[in-house]
């Protein structure tokens, strides 16, 4: 079976943590656990050593345990990595790239899915830090199982407590053997803004970050398909297995679309195009100022999305979606650009509130079709990303109509 890491750190929760061990090893998988110098204060290393029967992590710099670089080594080796309980501290730790022990290195270095089981006190989970960091790792394809509610032992009652072994052993098995939904196909995001430079100095821009179009890319990862991420410029890392392009403007997006598009299943165009260029292109010195006004002609850039639905014409593949970001009038304006691009699929997205649309970690959408509207509700972006490709796959799966 399966090689799997099993973080454990500093909360109460520590000693259940040997149940989700014994568990793991019951149905066949090798377990290594590795203890945060706060959970040894919890849960003696020896009971975790006789249970899985292999040496226990406790220390990053253990003499012995360095020769090939263990946390690199183990990194590279596990199926995956459960982190039961996690804390407020730890989570923070792993959102935010710091690295000062076994455990928050080995999770920078693991490509392997990773699943966090938090467990805190219910003011501490509810605190907008705790929440952005979750939210930040849910961003990063961190998969959750969700705090139970009950009697805390710091004597409260509420949300807080660890997941029960067996809910987190349950969720360990999806990610150790994934459905696959998406094996076999390809999907093209393109994601973040484009910028069209006026001069050597600036730009027009957007506020695009390139969140959502990464979430989407993400997901379909984790779905087993290949996916292809043209992104406009952004300081954001696109998810590890995507195979990106990067572009800057609206023209050369359009030209790497259009070449990454043959043979894809279905294109996401999550990125916020230009609608408009300089119309002789960035003028080659320093625009400078004068006492006057500043007059450039700006004309059209070409609509990828649309000239996507027309090279389709009519069939089936690839599945066609377009993101809607308006202030006003938005299921209204997405139907429209659900015909008049000829796609299958909107996501409408209101970004004139705070928590939703650009730069925010979470978003709230109205999914546009032939069919009708489904509003999901306000989540993380990935959320939303599972949702939207949930639909997808009906779509991609179809029977194509004789
Ligand atoms: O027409 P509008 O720009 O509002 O449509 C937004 C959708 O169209 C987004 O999915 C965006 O990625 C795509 N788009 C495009 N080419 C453009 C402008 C927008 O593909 N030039």
């Amino acid at each position: 079976m399966a090689l799997v890491a099993l973080g454990v750190t500093g909360g109460i929760g520590a000693y259940k943590s040997v149940d989700v061990a014994r568990r793991l090893q019951q149905v066949g998988h090798d377990v290594t656990a590795v203890m945060t110098a706060a959970a040894c204060r919890f849960v003696g290393p020896l009971t975790f050593e006789a249970i899985t029967r292999r040496p226990v992590i406790t220390d990053q710099f253990a003499p012995g345990a360095n020769a090939d670089i263990e946390h690199i080594s183990l990194a590279s080796r596990i199926a995956l990595l459960i982190v039961a309980p996690a804390t407020a501290n730890v989570i923070g730790k792993l959102a935010n790239g710091i690295a000062d022990d076994f455990l928050s290195s080995m999770y920078l270095a693991t490509r392997a899915p990773v699943l966090i089981a938090p467990a805190m006190n219910s003011n501490m989970l509810e605190h907008p830090s705790v929440q952005r960091n979750l939210a930040r790792l849910s961003e990063q394809g961190v998969r959750f199982v969700e705090p139970g509610e009950g009697y805390l032992a710091c004597g409260w009652t509420g949300k807080g407590r660890l997941a029960e072994p067996a809910e987190i052993v349950a969720a360990s098995r999806q990610l150790l053997s994934p459905d696959g939904r998406l094996v076999g196909r390809t999907l093209l995001v393109t994601a973040g803004p484009t910028c069209e430079d006026l001069d050597p100095v600036r730009y027009l821009g957007n506020r695009s970050t390139g969140r959502m179009g990464f979430a989407v890319a993400a997901e379909a990862l984790a779905r087993g398909a290949r996916v292809r991420l043209v992104v406009g410029p952004t300081p954001l890392e696109p998810p590890a297995g995507a195979e990106v392009t990067r572009v800057r403007s609206a023209r050369e997006m359009h030209q790497a679309v259009l070449e990454c598009a043959e043979g894809a299943d279905a294109v996401v165009m999550a990125a916020a195009v230009a609608d408009y260029a300089p119309a002789d292109g960035a003028r080659p010195g320093k625009i400078r100022k004068g006492s006057g006004a500043l007059t450039m002609r700006f004309e059209r850039t070409p609509d990828i999305l649309s000239e996507l639905g027309r090279r389709r014409a009519g069939a089936a593949l690839p599945v066609l979606v377009g993101f809607a970001a308006e202030t006003q009038d938005l299921v209204q304006r997405a139907r429209d650009k659900l015909r008049e691009k000829q796609v299958d699929l909107v996501v409408a997205n209101d970004v004139s509130l705070p928590d939703r649309g650009f730069a925010a970690d979470t978003n709230a959408a109205t999914l546009v079709t032939a069919e009708g509207e489904e509003d999901v509700p306000l989540g993380t972006k990935r959320a939303l990303a599972a949702v939207l490709l949930d639909r997808m796959e009906t779509l991609i799966h179809a029977p194509v109509a004789s």
